[in-house]
């Protein structure tokens, strides 16, 4: 039977402490969940099934679909395993491929060097078979091989991804500190929000938050903004089937957000790049910014809002010294505009929190690469504000 008709585990990876949002979305979308790990979730599907897990997840950076499973002690037996797999069934003869791996292995110093004799097992392989070879290297733009070896078992995966899902591809101006795509998505999500109240994002650096807020908001499929993924490289792969595949997720796909999304930031710099990039990913008309001091961000007086700061947690000393009053100010910020809401902060310095001066409801786990982070969650109780705010891009 074909591997796109053929049901296999799909191990799906993803950056440290997302997986509970990416088991959510899995669940959501109908996949079953058998297990989890700090950065992976382990489900099943066919390879045409991974199809729709890569247009959907919003948090998943891999989605790995099992070729093979076997014992292997060292390269010699793990190059005689491979080659008994019918890669010319797999991957064009006159295609491109790539071989990445996580490999703990007594016989192995470098894991290059079982990322090569996994190359040469499937080059010569195919090869032999159909008289022509592939052509490997290190680009993840076409086939993409996962190999996981761990002592001397061993898994070989095909990453239908091939290069990360995180890669959106609409962030082209990323400035400084900018967060991962998944991650931005996974934030907006820990809020709970569904789309509904309003949305704010003060300091929005190069707005990846507002913008994944407004693909979650308009139900926007994030892998639509991609043209490349590795499963396209695979034999057998149906164009004509895929487009219908993104045709139903464009339909699914609303116009308008129902909430008002509002993004701020202190540099016109970055508020500059935020709507490039919004346009990029199809959603500056439903986003509206703001050039202006995070104070100064318009906080519609509406009840069940939410408003999400990612500030700078400053890596020396002297910079920890200047955030506090920043931290402060944001505390002032929550208590006087934005009662009946719901206030976050996404932080990887504890300390400088707690000069917030709030006392938080949740503390939701991160990591922002190696730092680990929190999502602190403020409940900010309603007061009686009853103006409504202008749209900050409406003319005055
Ligand atoms: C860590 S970055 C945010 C990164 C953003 N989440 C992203 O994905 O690009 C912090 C942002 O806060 C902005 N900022 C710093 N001080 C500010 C202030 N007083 N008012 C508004 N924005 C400020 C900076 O210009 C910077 O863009």
């Amino acid at each position: 039977m074909s591997l796109w008709k053929l049901k296999r585990p799909i191990h799906v990876t993803c950056a440290r402490a997302i997986t509970p949002f990416l088991r959510q979305e899995l669940l959501a979308l109908g996949f079953p969940v058998f297990s989890e790990t700090a950065a992976a979730v382990e489900t099943e599907g066919t390879l045409w099934d991974s199809v729709r897990l890569n247009l959907h997840l919003r948090t998943g950076h891999h989605v790995l679909y099992l070729l093979g499973e076997f014992r292997a002690r060292d390269a010699d037996a793990l190059y005689r395993s491979l080659s008994g797999l019918p890669w010319e069934n797999y991957m064009p003869a006159g295609g491109y491929f790539s071989v990445a791996s996580s490999v703990q292995n007594p016989t192995i110093r470098d894991s290059r060097y079982a990322n090569v004799r996994c190359k040469d097992a499937v080059v010569d392989r195919i090869r032999q078979k159909t008289g022509s070879r592939p052509d490997a290297g290190s680009s993840q733009r076409e086939a993409v091989l996962y190999l996981f070896w761990k002592d001397d078992l061993c898994r070989i995966y095909v990453d239908t991804s091939g290069e990360p899902l995180s890669r959106r591809g609409y962030r082209k101006i990323p400035l400084k500190a900018p967060m991962q795509e998944t991650l931005a998505a996974a934030v907006v999500m820990a809020t709970g929000w569904d789309g509904r109240g309003p949305f704010v994002n003060p300091m929005c650096g190069s707005g990846t938050i507002a913008i994944e807020a407004a693909l979650i908001a308009l139900n926007r499929a994030p892998g639509l903004l991609r043209d490349n993924f590795g499963f396209m490289h695979l034999l057998g792969f149906d164009e004509a089937g895929y487009r219908l595949i993104r045709e139903k997720a464009r339909r699914a796909s609303k116009k308008f957000s129902p909430g008002r999304i509002i993004a701020s930031d202190i540099s016109p710099d970055a508020v500059n790049a935020s709507r490039r990039n919004a346009a990029t990913a199809g959603v500056e008309k439903i986003l509206e910014f703001a050039p202006c001091d995070f104070s100064q961000t318009p906080v519609p007086a509406e009840e069940g809002g939410v408003v999400v700061f990612n500030p700078e947690y400053g890596e020396r000393l002297g910079e920890r010294k200047k955030l506090e009053g920043v931290y402060e100010a944001i505390g002032d910020f929550f208590k006087k505009k934005c009662q009946g809401y719901r206030g976050y902060i996404f932080t990887g310095n504890l300390d400088l929190a707690k000069k917030v001066g709030l006392r938080t409801r949740r503390r939701t786990p991160f990591f922002n690469s190696n730092i680990e982070c929190r999502l602190l969650e403020y409940e900010l109780y309603a007061g009686s504000r009853k103006q409504r705010t202008p749209r900050p891009d409406a003319p005055s």
